[in-house]
């Protein structure tokens, strides 16, 4: 994909505005704004139990937000009935934590799925299609086997190609290498992060993998106390002079420094 030219304004497609919301007595977002442009890849990062996934889970609707407004590719979600909501999760390509699978379907069938379910293609342009899908993935050799025959690695590359087969405008990334080796989460990463370029879609990416997101995010976003308290460019981001961020990166650089001593 070609980068686009000058500062040419980007249509927003996700658009957070002023959004709270608690459980209980216990106020987990204050005020979230956010703003995801078109064809754009943003690393959204925070500490644990910062709010990331209740802030995903509102663009899906999974959530309602006590105050404020959330918007997907121009829609608010607040006025969609389930519908509506229907109709703009078909646009959005999720991959959760756990990737879901489906242990009785082999690896052919779990990707197809989705063109099965929502689409009207013919078996053999569905072939076509899967097979595609599971070569980016670098898993064409899998293609028979079960979820339960494959590494966690292999099996949340499945999941990314599922989650990608019907060519979402938005792709949906929650901690998509938690519990994986570093080797893993590379090739993982490879696959999350050349996605856009593949498929031309906007990305959100919650990741605690401070390297990828520095080379792969077009915006770099950080989740503090209920806000995103910095958002911008990798460079701009790591020349933040927010407190929080500056501990956020020092604690990183330091886990990065402690690990070639472990053995
Ligand atoms: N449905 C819920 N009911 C009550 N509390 C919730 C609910 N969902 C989330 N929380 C609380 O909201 C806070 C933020 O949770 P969240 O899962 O968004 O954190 P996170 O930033 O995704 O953390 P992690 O990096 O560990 O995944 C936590 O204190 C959590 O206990
Ligand atoms: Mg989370």
């Amino acid at each position: 994909m070609s980068e686009t030219s000058g500062e040419q304004a980007r249509k927003p497609m996700i658009e957070v505005r002023g959004l709270y919301k608690s459980f209980g007595d216990q106020e987990i977002l204050r005020g979230v704004d956010l703003v995801v442009e078109e064809g754009t890849t943003c690393v959204l990062m925070g500490v644990s139990g910062s709010g990331k996934t209740v802030l995903i889970k509102h663009l899906v609707g999974l959530l309602h937000p006590d105050r404020g407004t959330v918007r997907v590719d121009g829609e608010d979600l607040s006025q969609l009935n389930e519908a509506g909501l229907d109709g703009l999760r078909r646009k959005m390509g999720i991959l959760f934590q756990a990737n879901a699978l489906f242990d009785s379907l082999n690896v052919f069938d779990n990707v197809a799925f989705p063109l099965r379910e929502r689409t009207r293609m013919s078996e053999p342009e569905i072939r076509e299609a899967v097979n595609k899908a599971l070569a980016v993935v670098g898993l064409t050799h899998a293609a028979l086997r079960f979820p339960g025959e494959l590494s966690g690695g292999m099996q949340k590359r499945v999941g990314f190609a599922r989650a990608a087969i019907l060519q979402p405008k938005i792709l949906l990334y929650d901690d998509p290498t938690a519990g994986l080796d570093p080797l893993t989460t590379a090739s993982v990463n490879e696959v999350i992060f050349t996605g856009k370029h593949q498929l031309g879609a906007t990305s959100l990416v919650i990741t605690p993998d401070v390297a990828s997101a520095f080379r792969a995010g077009d915006k770099l976003a950080l989740m503090h106390e209920g806000r995103i308290v910095e958002f911008g460019p990798p460079e701009e981001f790591r020349r933040s002079e927010h407190p929080a961020v500056k501990a956020f990166l020092n604690n990183w650089l330091r886990r990065q420094s402690q690990r070639p001593h472990k053995s």
